[in-house]
C-alpha cells in the first residue's frame, strides 16, 4: 500500500487534513500554533469546559475517585459518581434511565450493534453525522437515507419498508445547524412500525430536549456540558437490554469517575440556564450584525452558523485569512459535507462577546470583499 501517494492526492485535491496545537485551555480566548486568536470553533457552546466549578468538582472527583476507573461498567468500573450522573441524566431529560458511554461515536455504534437481531430496516437523514453512518453497518443492514430535513421523502421511503424499522437522524445537525422536525419524524416512525432514535449531540444543554415517548435518545457530554463522554437515555427496558447487547458498551474501559463529578456540576450549570441565556443572545447578536452586513449564513438558530463558500481552496484560503487576523474559524470540506459545499463553519460560546461578535464578521466581509 502506497500511503504516500493516498496523502500527496488529498493534498492535491486540497483535502488534507491537519492538526493546530493549542497551548491553553478550551475557551474563547485560545493559543493555536503559537498566535493568540479568538476561537470561534468550538463545541464548548456553555463555555463550561474550562469553567472554575466543573474544574473543580473534577478535582474533587480526582481526590475521591483517583484517575482511572480501571475496568468496564459491568466488571469493576462502574462507580457511585458514574451512577449518579446517570441518575442526573435521566431525571434531566424526562427518561426512566440513561447509560454511559466514553464517546458519542461509541454510544451510536452501541445502540446500533445492540439493534442487530431486532431491525428489518433502517432509513437516516442525508446529513447524519459520520458515527450514525459508521454505525449502520453494524446492523448488517443497507444505508438508506431520505433526503435532508424532508419528510415527504421520509414518507415515501418508509411507506415501501416491511417489518421492524428503525428511523434516525440528528436533532441539531452538525455541519448545517439546522434542526430535525422530530414531532413530525415521530408520526411518521409511528405510523410506519418504526423506531425513532435522535442524536442530540449539539441540542443537549442549548436547547429543551425533545424526547417522544419511546423513542431513543442519544446526546454527548463534549460540547455544551464541556466535558466528555454521552449517554443514551430510554425506557429502563431499553436500557436494560443496552447493558446486555450493546458490545460498544460492554467491551470498553468506563470513562473516569472524576468526569462524572465535572459533568454532574456542569449538568447543574445547565438547568441554571445563565449560560444559556448568553450563548442564545449571541447566536442572535451574531444573526442579526451578519444580516446587517449582508453576509449569507445558512438558515440556522443554533450555535453552529455555517457559510458556503463551495470550493475547498476557498474555504482553506479564507479559513486561513482569519487566522492570520487573530479569529479561528474552521473550514470544512468533503468528505464531512457533500461535494462542492465545502464552509466556514462558525460556532458560538456563551462566553463570547458581543465586541468580538462584530469584529469577526467586520473581518469576514472585509475578507469576503
Ligand atoms: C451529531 C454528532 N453525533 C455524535 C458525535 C460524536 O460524539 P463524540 O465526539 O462524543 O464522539 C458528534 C461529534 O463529535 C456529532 O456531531
Amino acid at each position: 500500500m502506497n500511503f504516500n501517494q493516498q496523502i500527496n492526492d488529498l493534498d492535491k485535491k486540497h483535502l488534507l487534513r491537519s492538526r493546530k496545537i493549542s497551548e491553553n485551555a478550551q475557551g474563547v480566548e485560545m493559543v493555536i500554533d503559537g498566535k493568540k486568536v479568538v476561537n470561534f470553533c468550538s463545541n464548548d457552546y456553555l463555555s463550561l469546559a474550562n469553567n472554575e466549578q466543573v474544574k473543580e468538582a473534577l478535582v474533587q472527583g480526582v481526590k475521591q475517585y483517583g484517575v482511572g476507573s480501571g475496568a468496564s461498567h459491568l466488571v469493576s468500573g462502574h462507580s457511585k459518581a458514574h451512577h449518579e450522573l446517570e441518575e442526573a441524566l435521566a431525571d434531566y431529560t424526562g427518561q426512566q434511565r440513561a447509560l454511559l458511554f466514553s464517546s458519542g461515536y461509541s454510544a451510536n455504534l452501541g445502540v446500533f450493534s445492540a439493534l442487530r437481531d431486532d431491525v428489518d430496516w433502517v432509513l437516516q437523514d442525508k446529513l447524519n453525522h459520520a458515527s450514525l453512518i459508521d454505525a449502520n453497518q453494524l446492523l448488517g443492514l443497507p444505508l438508506r437515507r431520505y433526503l435532508h430535513n424532508d419528510l415527504a421523502s421520509l414518507k415515501s421511503k418508509s411507506n415501501k419498508q416491511t417489518g421492524q424499522g428503525l428511523i434516525v437522524t440528528d436533532n441539531v445537525f452538525s455541519m448545517d445547524g439546522d434542526r430535525a422536525k422530530i414531532n413530525k419524524i415521530e408520526k411518521i416512525a409511528n405510523f410506519s412500525n418504526a423506531l425513532l432514535m435522535q442524536d442530540d449531540a449539539h441540542g443537549f444543554g442549548v436547547f429543551e430536549a425533545n424526547i417522544p415517548q419511546n423513542s431513543i435518545y442519544m446526546a454527548t457530554l463534549g460540547k455544551a456540558a464541556g466535558t466528555m463522554g454521552a449517554f443514551v437515555a430510554g425506557n429502563d427496558d431499553f436500557i436494560d437490554y443496552l447493558v446486555q447487547k450493546s458490545r460498544p458498551y460492554v467491551y470498553t474501559t468506563a470513562i473516569s469517575p472524576s468526569l462524572c463529578c465535572a459533568t454532574l456540576k456542569s449538568l447543574e450549570l445547565i438547568k441554571s440556564n445563565e449560560q444559556k441565556t448568553k450563548l442564545l443572545a449571541n447566536i442572535d447578536y451574531f444573526r442579526n450584525f451578519a444580516k446587517s452586513l449582508g453576509l449569507n449564513f445558512e438558515n440556522s438558530e443554533s450555535a453552529i452558523q455555517p457559510m458556503i463558500i463551495g470550493e475547498s481552496d476557498k474555504a482553506l484560503e479564507l479559513s486561513k485569512k482569519l487566522f492570520e487576523v487573530g479569529f479561528y474559524v474552521s473550514a470544512i470540506r468533503p468528505p464531512t459535507v457533500p461535494p462542492n459545499t465545502a464552509r466556514l463553519r462558525f460556532t458560538l460560546c456563551a462566553n463570547h462577546s458581543f465586541e468580538q461578535i462584530e469584529s469577526l464578521l467586520t473581518r469576514v466581509a472585509n475578507v469576503m470583499a
